[in-house]
């Protein structure tokens, strides 16, 4: 089980006003369970974990199994909440140095339609050139600019590279059952699909086909990443009083901090393969909870690397952050620093220690001088880097994003903020039906 540790932020708030969330926490939990607070329409994800069959794994993991024999490279095209959940959880899982490791096991994975960089799907397009690669198009509403663009190019590629015929096997979209543009694609050129469910949001649809087939055509165990999330639902079901529930605590005490004016929350690893668990994180907080002119901006810093960066803004800039780390107990290797005869860079005092004993004293050190420096911390231990431990890190997230957005009182699972930049591009690019924009935006340039 996670760990979930708020001591570090009784110098900042008292423990009694956090306990004092108990109610509040336990109205939020329930209006979550029974959809009487706001976006009950996207509940879908609340159990999901526990609703996945077992032959609903071994379908994605036989298609997956098609894209593992038949590519040496697959393509995750898709932006936002429809990538970020399968990158959190394939880079956290793989080799670092997995991209440079081509292995008969396992294609690598690569990611397109999260931007519109000209020079990155050029260099996309000239790797995948000679390779045989897949495609899976992931578009909820399935008319995304960035992920349209990006699958019209790579189809292509696809289609001129393997043959029609063959494309067909190497494509899988995953999308709305009836409507948008990758389903009428996917209907017409006879691709394989699967549907997101209309009640999960992207950023909430991880343990759907969104993030299930990617990560297991990478070479994981999504039954394990499943079971995860499923113990964890039950440790923060409703029925779970607020002492014993992690998500409800920990959104008592973001909000409690935010109260106190500490309105930026770091996400903190000591383990550069979570970069991308906390891209996954910094969206489910942020697309959630910024509305209405509140909340926490969820930011994140990789530690140690980071600390030379950013630290000294953190040990001294304004005292309006706190800090949630995400530790991991056991690493998956052990290594030791050797011995040296000159010494001539002063480690040997260090020398047969583990570099991870190294690295957990950095872990406290900077705990030690953050708290110390004013900035609050919150600590979530997880055993060890594994999909059981993702699955339960990931289930924790959203619920207590649930919970915290409604404990803000705002609507965690929309996200209007994000058509208007959509609706400029639209007008400045003179998209069809977008003609009085067009003219009224002109205007301001
Ligand atoms: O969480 C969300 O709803 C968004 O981040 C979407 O996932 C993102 O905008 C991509 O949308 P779509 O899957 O419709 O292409």
């Amino acid at each position: 089980m996670i760990g979930l540790n708020i001591e570090k932020t009784f110098d900042f708030v008292s423990k009694a006003s956090v306990l004092a969330y108990d109610a509040q926490a336990l109205i939020a939990r329930e209006a979550l369970e029974k959809g009487t607070g706001k976006g009950s329409d996207f509940l879908g994800w609340l159990h999901l974990p526990s609703s996945i069959s077992k032959a609903f794994i071994a379908n994605i993991q036989a298609t997956a199994k098609i894209l593992r024999e038949h590519c040496e490279v697959v393509v995750v095209a898709g932006i936002g909440g429809s990538y970020l959940g399968a990158r959190a959880v394939i880079e956290a899982l793989s080799n670092s140095f997995a991209w440079l490791m081509p292995s008969a096991q396992a294609p690598v994975i690569v990611y397109a339609g999260c931007n519109i960089s000209e020079d990155y799907l050029y260099e996309l397009t000239e790797y995948l050139k000679g390779k045989k690669f897949g495609l899976i198009n992931i578009s909820k509403g399935g008319t995304t600019t960035e992920t349209a663009l990006a699958f019209r190019l790579l189809r292509q590629q696809c289609e001129q590279q393997h043959g029609k015929e063959m494309a067909k096997k190497l494509i899988v979209t995953i999308t709305d059952a009836h409507k948008g543009v990758a389903r009428i694609t996917a209907d017409r050129e006879g691709y394989q699909t699967y549907i997101i469910p209309d009640d999960v949001g992207g950023r909430y649809s991880v343990l759907t086909p969104v993030g299930l087939l990617p990560i297991a055509v990478a070479g994981f165990d999504i039954e394990q990443l499943v079971t995860g999330a499923t113990d964890m639902e039950q440790t923060c079901a409703t029925r779970v009083p607020f002492a014993k529930n992690p998500a409800a605590q920990y959104a008592a005490v973001r909000n409690e901090l935010y109260k106190r004016g500490k309105k930026i929350e770091l996400l903190v690893n000591f383990c550069p393969k979570l970069h991308y668990f906390s891209e996954w994180w910094k969206q489910l907080f942020g697309e959630s909870e910024g509305k209405d002119h509140k909340s926490i901006f969820p930011a994140s810093v990789d530690f140690t690397t980071d600390l030379h960066s950013m630290g000294q803004w953190i040990q001294e800039g304004e005292r309006s952050i706190f800090e949630t780390v995400i530790s991991i107990d056991n690493v998956n290797h052990q290594m030791e620093v050797p011995y040296d005869e000159a010494n001539l860079d002063g480690l040997n005092y260090l020398a047969g220690k583990r570099i991870d004993e190294v690295n957990k004293m950095a872990e406290l050190g900077t705990q030690m001088a953050h708290v110390d420096g004013g900035v609050p911390n919150i600590r979530i231990t997880i055993d060890k880097l594994d999909e059981y431990n993702l699955g339960q890190l990931i289930y924790f997230f959203e619920v207590a994003c649930g919970i915290s957005g409604y404990l803000l009182g705002v609507n965690p699972f929309n996200q209007p903020g994000v058509e208007a930049y959509k609706m400029n591009m639209f007008a400045l690019l003179n998209k069809p039906g977008y003609e009085a924009e067009s003219k009224a935006i002109r205007k301001k340039l």
